[in-house]
């Protein structure tokens, strides 16, 4: 017995000391110590034993069983630490890597265009107003000298939404809810979306505009020239070349189109502008409409045209955007490509 003990316990002690997982460890634990494990077994048999055996043959058992249960423990703590090391070891972070970036947004471009525009508008004393984008036909059109059937109404390809509400053409019945609203002097722009049923290279069913206008006791067609001037030459450059051209709108008398001289190839006294594609050969951009607003609108508002007159203006925000940036495609503004919009801001 004494022999075969000695025997068992170097075995075992040595098969603790090999073993390198819990799972090993704990297979060993059960096949000596488990209920049909070896020593259990020797336990169960000491009653076989003569009876002045017993006792010493048990306490060998025992210290047998708390050796095993010991060094299996220790063991156990060994392989925990051991795997904690290697872990530690193989999942080191390299601190050095660089980080993943963090892309900094700009701004769009044609949010800087109108926050300059507005910022021009501004130093001249201008304060800033908006409206609806979904608009009724009363302030798009009716209120703006735009009568029912009137031809006028045909250049603006209107989406029509329901009970004769519309998405708004232009920023123009802005005009009319703040007159409404308040008394003159009024210097007023308003920067937002427009809609119109049109889609190419150089137009877009949604578009920005600035309207602008102002209303006093005596405001004359002088005033809207020198502020206009001044805004376009702030907006391009001191040199620009501006001119206004007599037009047609209903909602002002007498009505103006205003160009600059062509900012791709340099205007009338270029040899580029025969073949420029911009300008067409003409030297010139149309850049804005404008015009001293017609009494008939004062009268919607309520305003007396004998003692107040004033100036309107309308410009496509996109329109500036294109000729300032050199851009021959409106839908770029719209596609969202990161290549394109990096360029600005
Ligand atoms: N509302 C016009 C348009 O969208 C632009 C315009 C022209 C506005 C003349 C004005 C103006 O205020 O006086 O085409």
């Amino acid at each position: 017995m004494n022999d075969s003990l000695e025997a068992l316990r170097g075995e075992v002690l040595e098969h603790i000391q090999k073993s390198d997982s819990e799972k090993e460890l704990e297979e060993l634990r059960v096949g000596v110590l488990g209920r049909s494990g070896k020593v259990t077994l020797l336990l169960r048999g000491l009653k076989d034993l003569p009876a002045e055996e017993r006792p010493r043959a048990g306490e060998q058992l025992n210290q047998l069983r708390r050796l095993v249960e010991e060094r299996i423990d220790t063991r156990l703590v060994a392989i925990k630490e051991q795997s904690r090391e290697r872990a530690l070891k193989e999942e080191q972070i390299d601190i050095t890597l660089p980080g993943t970036r963090w892309e900094r947004g700009r701004t769009h471009p044609l949010t800087l265009v109108i926050d300059e525009i507005v910022d021009v508008f501004l130093a001249m004393g201008f304060e800033i107003a908006r409206g609806p984008d979904i608009e009724d036909d009363y302030y798009n059109f009716e209120a703006l000298n735009i009568p029912k059937d009137h031809p006028a109404r045909d250049m603006q390809d209107t989406f029509f939404v329901s009970n004769g509400r519309l998405l708004r053409t232009h920023t123009s019945p802005v005009q009319i809810r703040t007159m409404e609203r308040r008394k003159p002097p009024l210097q007023v722009i308003v920067p937002g979306a427009v809609y119109r049923h049109d889609d190419d290279a150089t137009h877009s069913p949604m578009f920005h505009q600035v309207e602008g206008f102002m209303v006093d006791d005596r405001i004359a067609l002088s005033d809207l020239k020198g502020v206009l001037s001044h805004f376009l030459r702030q907006i391009f450059s001191q040199e620009t070349g501006v001119r206004f051209r007599p037009s047609f709108f209903p909602f002002t008398e007498p009505s103006a189109e205003i160009d600059i001289q062509c900012l791709i190839c340099g205007g009338e006294s270029s040899a580029a502008r025969q073949t420029c594609r911009v300008c067409k050969g003409s030297g010139w951009l149309e850049i804005m409409g404008a015009g001293m607003i017609d009494p008939h609108v004062f009268k919607f508002v309520r305003y007396d045209p004998e003692k107040v007159s004033g100036f309107a203006f309308g410009m496509g925000v996109e329109r500036i955007a294109m000729l300032k940036y050199g851009i021959d495609d409106i839908r770029l503004f719209f596609q969202n490509d990161l290549r394109f919009l990096r360029q600005f801001g």
